[in-house]
């Protein structure tokens, strides 16, 4: 009888069984989708796990167990979005702490901590983590936590995890990964020695641009408790409906981003040769500044790519109205190819602060349709461009 995966299944057989046994009361093979808001109890205090659907859930529990295995981790916090993921993380610090983030790390997540965390107490200084020695400079004696983005959202730059956990556990500070665009396929930051990976599984794990949800892995069983108490007391949990979804779409994982990663390739080599193309960031190039790091601590190089458009912004405004595969639409890490401009768009929230984008940047999400086709369709837009 089918029991579902154990310890050393490999990443494709942990997406399809870990934490999702055939059903023990129907053998369904699917998880059900649990509905039922409370869940009767035997006795005062005795139940079968669950009590209370924010407190604990059976969709959830799914997920939690299938996505916590693939980051190698027994510990997975399943929430609302991306951002109420970070919050909790966040959340685990007090007021007079200080934390380091990203220069380029993802607009939402300065906003969250400039504008909401900076309110309740929690000092903070936008670093470039690539520079040997800038950790060092921001350091102060209140430091609890380092953010990482590996690859950043949108310029794709590629931060050591192992040398920023090795640096800061040596003075008393965690270390977060945000691994939303790598996925756990590609990178596993636990391993790499961070303490959490923290995800917006409305991008790659989700994969089809049907949920918004948010997802924390951590190794330390305190922090794990933290988490998911935090989980409870907050409430920023996800539907069951949007725990199956991406229990769903966590399945194809692994062979969608081999076909991102190879569509991305395409792409790529595509941009390079065009003269409309200032430049092209993508961890794959070998003159990327951070290719050898990605080459050592990824599987491979992602699904998405950006780039400088030769014309200057009016050019890069203008090319994302001219795709007919490429959607210009923000979000990213879908079956479906995207094409948006950072700087108005999901990073307009940077505007003004040491995080503010390029304006003539370009973010694509390359998708995982034909990939000749989405080469002839940007090559097409980029010869007309302004
Ligand atoms: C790298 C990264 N982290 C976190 C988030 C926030 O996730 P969500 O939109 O699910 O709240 C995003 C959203 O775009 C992102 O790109």
């Amino acid at each position: 009888m089918s029991t579902g995966a154990e310890a050393g299944d490999g990443f494709e057989t942990r997406a399809i069984h870990a934490g999702q046994p055939p059903d023990a009361s129907t053998g369904a093979i699917v998880p059900p989708i649990s509905l039922a808001t409370t869940f009767a109890q035997h006795a005062v205090g005795r139940h079968r796990g669950y009590e209370y659907s924010r407190s604990a859930n059976p969709t959830r529990d799914a997920l939690e167990h299938c996505v916590a295995s693939l980051e190698g981790s027994h510990h997975g916090v399943a929430f609302a979005s991306g951002l109420a993921a970070e919050d909790a993380l966040l959340r685990t610090l007090d007021p007079g702490d200080h934390v380091i983030i990203p220069s380029d790390a993802y607009g939402g997540t300065f906003r969250l901590v400039a504008r909401v965390h900076e309110r309740h107490g929690i000092g903070w200084t936008a670093v470039d983590l690539r520079e040997p020695g800038a950790l060092a400079a921001a350091w102060r004696d209140e430091t609890r936590l380092v953010w990482v983005e590996t690859p950043t959202n949108p310029t794709l730059s590629i931060v050591d995890v192992e040398q920023v956990a090795s640096f800061a556990h040596g003075l008393d500070a965690r270390v977060v990964v945000d691994n939303t665009f790598a996925t756990p396929f590609l990178q596993q930051p636990l391993a790499l020695g961070a303490d959490a990976s923290v995800h917006s599984s409305t991008k790659y794990l989700g994969g089809h641009s049907d949920v918004v949800g948010g997802f924390v892995a951590v190794s330390d069983p305190d922090l794990a408790d933290e988490v998911r108490f935090l989980q409870n007391a907050m409430g920023a949990v996800p539907s069951p409906f949007d725990c199956y979804l991406v229990l769903r779409g966590v399945k194809t994982l692994a062979v969608r981003m081999e076909r991102h990663c190879a569509n991305a390739r395409l792409v790529v080599d595509m941009l390079r040769g065009h003269d409309a193309v200032a430049r092209v960031l993508y961890p794959g190039l070998a003159d990327h500044p951070g290719h050898d790091v990605a080459a050592r601590q990824m599987r491979d190089f992602g699904g998405m790519v950006s780039f400088l458009a030769a014309g200057g912004e009016e050019a890069a405004l203008d090319l994302v109205t001219r795709t007919r595969l490429f959607t210009l639409a923000e979000s990213l890490g879908a079956v479906e190819s995207l094409i948006e401009h950072p700087a108005r768009m999901t990073h307009a929230s940077a505007a003004g602060s040491p995080l503010e984008v390029d304006r003539a940047l370009v973010r694509l999400s390359v998708g995982i349709e034909s990939g000749g086709d989405l080469v002839a369709d940007l090559a097409r837009a980029l010869d007309t461009v302004v």
